[in-house]
């Protein structure tokens, strides 16, 4: 069996987890600083960082005594090096190389988005693992920092285990869930907020066109025209629309949303030839996109894989369990000196 902590700080959660045997949830905290940036309409960098500083210590160590255990049991330290913000970053990767050292445990790196693509995988001691994707499988990963799909070839999510197929030209679709939250002035993060009071919205209120790219990547996304169409609905009223007319709105911009990434999602996974496919990020806890997605696949014969909504947004437990994941496993975990170079790297590809 091995215990590995994972710490995450590449945006505005200060998460650590517990996950045995890269899948079973042992322990997973998340310190949220949504409440501070709430003012601000979205992250302020710095205010991130400085909150990581003071919440890395607190949090780590609740992980631990929620699972049950001291950090000389561990197996090794997996930590979020990138991409994200800079500062925000060097937090967790600074604690978990010093933790790491002083408890002479190896310290293993982890792609955020190789996180994000194993959250599936994770499940509670006291619950049955669910069904979880086989390899290859298609994913469709959505967050408020990234859009993409990929076709994921092998466990662990990292480097030359998957293949980009598409991405976004502009905005991430989580992104453009939270600019059209601000310019409405509901509030941040979007996602959650729009998702709630386009309940009762008629989705067919307003027609946006769908993006078409006719080039050699034509599944690509692109969010930040259906942003600006819904401005522009915005600027021809005389005020914020509120009421019935924001629920048309927001169910017609979040409809359009959610058949773009459908659509692109269907078209690669026929491309792909695969019959297993996931969605994965922050977005993924959107109903509407599940359900659409789910239904859409299943015509095609192709089943979907999304995980639990508290493991879909931010959190340390899928960077535990990708770390053991892309673990090789003919070498038994020992902490090298190398470890204590690690760096974060802000702008990182999959
Ligand atoms: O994965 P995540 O926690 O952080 C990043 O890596 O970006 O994703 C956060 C994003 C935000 O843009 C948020 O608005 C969006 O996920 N989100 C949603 C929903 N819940 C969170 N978007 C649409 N519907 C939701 N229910
Ligand atoms: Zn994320």
């Amino acid at each position: 069996m091995a215990l590995l902590l994972g710490i995450e700080t590449s945006c505005d959660e200060t998460a650590a987890a517990v996950v045995e045997d890269g899948r079973i949830v042992r322990s997973s905290i998340i310190s949220t600083q949504i409440e501070i940036h709430r003012r601000f309409g979205g992250v302020v960098p710095e205010l991130a960082s400085r909150n990581h500083i003071l919440d890395v210590v607190p949090v780590v160590q609740e992980a631990l005594l929620a699972a049950g255990i001291g950090a000389h049991e561990l197996d090794a330290v997996a930590v979020t090096s990138g991409p994200g913000l800079v500062g925000a970053l060097l937090v967790g990767v600074q604690f978990a190389k010093a933790l790491a050292y002083g408890h002479d445990k190896p310290l293993l790196p982890v792609h955020h988005l190789a996180g994000h693509l194993h959250a599936v995988f994770l499940h509670r001691p006291d619950e049955r693992p669910s069904a979880a994707p086989e390899f290859p499988h298609l994913a469709l990963c959505v967050s408020g920092g990234h859009s993409a799909v990929y076709r994921v070839d092998r466990p662990g999510g990292g480097t030359g285990r998957v293949a980009l197929l598409a991405q976004t030209r502009d905005d991430a679709a989580g992104e453009a869930f939270d600019k059209v939250a601000r310019m409405l002035g509901l509030g941040y993060p979007g996602g959650p907020i729009v998702e709630r009071l386009a309940v009762g919205g008629d989705p067919k209120a307003h027609r946006f066109t769908q993006p078409r790219f006719k080039d050699d990547s034509p599944l690509d996304f692109s969010f930040s025209g259906l942003k600006t169409a819904v401005l522009a609905i915005i600027q021809r009223s005389a005020a914020l629309p509120e009421g019935q007319a924001l629920a048309d709105l927001l169910a017609s911009f979040q409809a359009a949303a959610v058949e773009q990434l459908v659509d692109r999602t269907r078209s690669a996974a026929r491309a792909a030839g695969v019959t297993h496919v996931q969605v994965a990020g922050g977005v993924a806890c959107n109903t509407a996109l599940r359900e659409r997605l789910r239904q859409v696949l299943a015509d095609e014969g192709l089943t979907l894989f999304v995980a639990a909504p508290r493991d879909c947004t931010d959190n340390a437990a899928m960077i535990a369990g990708a770390a053991f994941a892309d673990l090789p496993s003919e070498r038994p975990l020992r902490s090298r000196p190398s470890d204590r170079l690690l760096e974060v790297r802000p702008s990182w590809p999959l």
